[in-house]
């Protein structure tokens, strides 16, 4: 996978592009990550690339010609991968992972940054950008969100993680039998017992399926408990039964085959959200 960056500020993206998983994910070569100075393309002395707000009001919006310019510029290389374009905003739709999913199997993806008060809206509408939100809160502008968005994404490459069953095992990737978005288990490593706390005794008695089972418990109880929303639409949301446990099959198993079907659906198993315009 391709990504290419159009930030103002393209240093912040040194340290994080050589840390941990995107690092990892960059020197496998499943993903290379290209960052592009939208001033670099701002065709004034100045290098301005925001101005006044037509109308009033306070702050700046960036300008449509840096923006465009450095869109163009960007996807014109390796230009027989088709972009998916990604605008960063606050006004997007809610980051998911699903999204992330669908996200992570595309050939490329072009990140636009916003900053000030926003983007000239013409901009926008020539674009035609996916507009995502990391969440209901503002940022001061688009880098955070896009740096959560290439971790999520590269994170999710064949063997970036080392052990191929641990992305399917995360918050949210793992289901219930009918299909409910899970929060993960809790964890436990040495040693056996640290201030006065033991590890639950199931984690050391070395019967795998009581293991599994143990662990499908835990996260329909602490989806329960902590975001009953994601059991909205599920009997789950009621405390029994738990038909997890009254199955051999572990959680992440069930979510497994469940992929697998959802493969052959018409929507990839995005649970009806469309795809973008032009991917
Ligand atoms: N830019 C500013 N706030 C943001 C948010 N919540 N998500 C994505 N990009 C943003």
């Amino acid at each position: 996978m391709r990504i290419d960056v159009l930030t103002i500020f393209p240093d912040l993206f040194t340290g994080f592009l050589s840390t941990s998983i995107p690092a990892i994910a960059i020197e496998q070569g499943r993903i290379s990550c290209h960052t592009h100075d939208i001033r670099a393309y701002a065709a004034n002395k100045h290098r301005k690339v925001d101005d006044r707000p037509f109308g009033g009001g306070p702050g700046m919006v960036m300008m449509c010609q840096p923006i465009f310019d450095a869109v163009k510029a960007a996807e014109s290389q390796d230009s027989e991968l088709p972009a998916v374009r990604v605008l960063l905003t606050p006004q997007g739709e809610r980051l998911t992972q699903p999204r992330v999913e669908w996200l992570a199997q595309q050939p490329r993806l072009t990140l636009l940054c916003g900053h000030y008060e926003g983007i000239d809206e013409r901009v926008i509408e020539e674009l035609k950008p996916l507009e995502i939100s990391i969440g209901d809160y503002v940022l001061s502008g688009g880098e955070l969100g896009a740096m959560v968005l290439i971790d999520a994404v590269a994170r999710l490459q064949p063997g970036v993680l080392g052990h191929e069953e641990s992305a399917a095992e995360d918050s949210f990737s793992v289901r219930s039998t009918d299909g409910a978005h899970l929060l993960d288990c809790p964890h436990y490593t040495r040693p056996r017992e640290w201030n006065g706390r033991e590890v639950p005794d199931i984690l050391l008695s070395g019967d795998h399926a009581a293991v599994d089972r143990w662990r499908d418990e835990q996260r329909i109880t602490r989806t329960r408990e902590r975001r009953p929303d994601l059991l909205q639409d599920s009997p789950l949301a009621n405390p029994q039964p738990l038909p997890a446990a009254n199955t051999n099959k572990p959680a992440a198993q069930v979510a497994r085959a469940k992929r697998s079907n959802a493969s052959h659906s018409s929507d990839g198993g995005l649970h009806g959200q469309a795809a973008p315009e032009g991917a």
